[in-house]
């Protein structure tokens, strides 16, 4: 009797999906997208003193309103915000673009829900959508496949040991895989204004998986782990100023299993119309991805008594949110974005 309760229990938990070897829980089904953009999803790794999880899209939306450039209320946007009407935000503040998602909550509160999920041991944070792997098709045969990773906070890290700075609400940062006939070759890191390529073939793998170290705070994305120094974008203010820290499951890095917290795409800008769909025609909502607009509060003036400037006003304590995948060059040539800066394809690991 024993045994035979025993035998069924293994057999619910494999139909469950439950641990695989590796620790990984069973990939999702998906339809509609080559089965290789799972098979080579990144395995990320939060750090052990993140405070601001992977947060669920919807949920974001409960907790903020539009607002305009003037940090005003915008009249008529559709109320309850949701992922099939955030386009219609679009019809408003210069197409969108101006449109700021803003906190109903003082942030300086830390309210719960800035905090996003934190993954159970098997990688997978509760039941939030905080993720959209993106797949874009290159032609002949080959394709880009982004990991596009979500988060309601930002925080910024300290400047020279002294200021804190550059927190914003809502974060986009992304993973990009290109695949040449099926076979990984280059992965894209994002770090705040830019981010690295590597060669696939150095990187570290869990199984045919390379691993993503997630900063704390910032959710920039390296390749090893360990502390990385990074300057502040378009500001040279030279090395050791502000860093930023990554670690794996030695130092108590938590397992993020991005797949399990994932909507499906695919994304043409052929026609030079950007157009989303879902890979399973219906089953995942697309409008949200036309949304122009910042995912958080602009950045709030000096004279609000929450903001403070720092160095002269060369950067703040809070910024302003950021816009979402659509902005982030989805239909690029190389594996980085074209943004001014030399795309050097790294074939040595190195932080
Ligand atoms: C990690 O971030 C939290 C705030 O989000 C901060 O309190 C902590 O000091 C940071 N740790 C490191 C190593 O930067
Ligand atoms: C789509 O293509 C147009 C025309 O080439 C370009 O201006 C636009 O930035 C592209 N949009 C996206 C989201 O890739």
């Amino acid at each position: 009797m024993l045994f035979g309760n025993r035998i069924l229990w293994h057999a619910s938990l494999l139909a469950a999906g439950v641990s695989l070897a590796s620790g990984l829980l069973e990939k999702p089904k998906v339809d509609g997208i080559p089965q290789y953009v799972l098979d080579y999803a990144p395995v990320c790794y939060l750090h052990h003193q993140e405070l601001y999880f992977p947060s669920d899209l919807q949920a974001h939306l409960d907790n903020t309103t539009p607002q305009d450039d003037n940090f005003k209320k915008i009249d008529g946007a559709p109320s309850p915000l949701s992922l099939t009407n955030l386009n219609k935000l679009n019809d408003f503040a210069e197409g969108g673009k101006k449109v700021y998602l803003t906190s109903n909550d003082d942030i300086t509160k830390d309210p719960a829900w800035l905090k996003g999920a934190a993954p159970d041991c098997d990688g997978k944070a509760s039941d939030i959508i905080a993720v959209a792997v993106i797949v874009v098709d290159k032609g002949d045969d080959n394709i880009d496949a982004f990991f596009q990773y979500f988060y309601s906070y930002n925080w910024g890290g300290v400047v020279l040991k002294a200021f804190q700075a550059g927190n914003h609400v809502g974060d986009w940062e992304q993973n990009m895989i290109r695949f040449e006939k099926g076979v990984p070759k280059y992965v894209w890191f994002s770090q705040h204004g830019n981010g690295q390529a590597f060669a696939y073939d150095v990187l570290e793998k869990d199984g045919q998986r390379f691993v993503n170290y997630i900063a704390n705070g910032s959710h920039a994305n390296y390749a090893v782990s360990g502390s990385h120094d990074h300057t502040i974008p378009e500001l040279n203010l030279g090395k050791g100023i502000l860093m930023d820290y990554t670690d794996g499951p030695k130092e108590g890095g938590k397992l993020w299993d991005p797949l399990q917290n994932a909507y499906f795409y695919k994304f043409s800008n052929s026609t030079g119309k950007p157009t989303f769909t879902s890979s399973e025609p219906g089953k995942y909502p697309t409008e949200w991805l036309d949304f122009l607009g910042k995912w958080g509060d602009k950045q709030y003036p000096k004279s609000d008594k929450r903001q403070q400037e720092i160095l002269g006003g060369i950067t703040a304590k809070f910024v302003g949110g950021p816009t979402g995948p659509i902005d982030k060059q989805l239909d690029r040539k190389e594996v980085c974005p074209d943004n001014g800066n030399p795309c050097i394809l790294r074939h040595i690991l190195s932080p």
